[in-house]
């Protein structure tokens, strides 16, 4: 693991197993979901270790005991659309009780900005520990965005899974947002002219819902 307090990079060598997986041009569509799906859950395990957490006594069939519960804040779980909701499944299945926002925004591919297209956010946001999903974080501007919508309704602790990070990325988002949580399988070598992170694995969206 290459960790920094901001910045965890998860050298397992699961995830890399996987990565390597995901990457290849080969996997299927199929392959790739369910890799995606995978590696998230191996990411939130990581992502989620300082929730915090409070102790409970309980009884076992033998004997009493003090057992650890999660305790505080909730989490509101929130898929950049439209590839972030290929990770969302893995999330909820370890927190179940998540909340679910979806935030839209695509790249404009000229000038590479994001153009925010559909928000539907919890309520209660400043309750909540946030967890946002984008399997790729590339330019960063999208993803500063995402932390703006969230920041803006109400969020003061957010964190990010992202399978592939360029280092442009995460440096863009920790300009804006110094105290935002990245968690990812690897920091990759940067970006081509197309805002395509190298080495990468291509288009997440295309090749999670086999659109291209
Ligand atoms: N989005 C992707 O899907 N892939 C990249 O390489 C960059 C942004």
């Amino acid at each position: 693991m290459v960790a920094t307090e901001t910045l965890t990079e998860v050298t397992h060598p699961l995830v890399q197993h996987k990565l390597g997986l995901l990457r290849d041009v080969t996997t299927t569509t199929q392959m790739f979901r369910q890799l995606v799906n995978e590696l998230t859950l191996l990411l939130t395990y990581e992502a989620t270790k300082d929730l915090a957490d409070e102790e409970v006594e309980i009884e076992t069939p033998l004997e009493r005991m003090t057992a650890r519960r999660i305790s505080g804040k909730k989490v509101a779980v929130c898929p950049i659309l439209r590839a972030g909701i290929g990770m969302l499944d893995a999330v909820l299945s370890l927190v179940p009780g998540a909340r679910v926002g979806f935030i839209g925004l695509f790249r404009d591919e000229e000038t590479l900005e994001p153009v925010e297209y559909y928000v539907k956010l919890p309520e209660d946001l400043a309750d909540r520990d946030v967890i946002l999903l984008d399997p790729m974080l590339a330019t960063g501007n999208s993803t500063a965005a995402a932390v703006e919508t969230v920041k803006r309704a109400g969020a003061t602790s957010v964190r990010l899974i992202a399978l592939i990070a360029a280092p442009e990325g995460i440096e863009r988002v920790h300009r804006d947002h110094p105290d935002v949580r990245i968690v990812v399988a690897s920091v990759d070598r940067g970006l081509n002219e197309k805002g395509y992170i190298l080495p990468g694995l291509g288009d997440a969206g295309d090749r999670l819902y086999g659109t291209k």
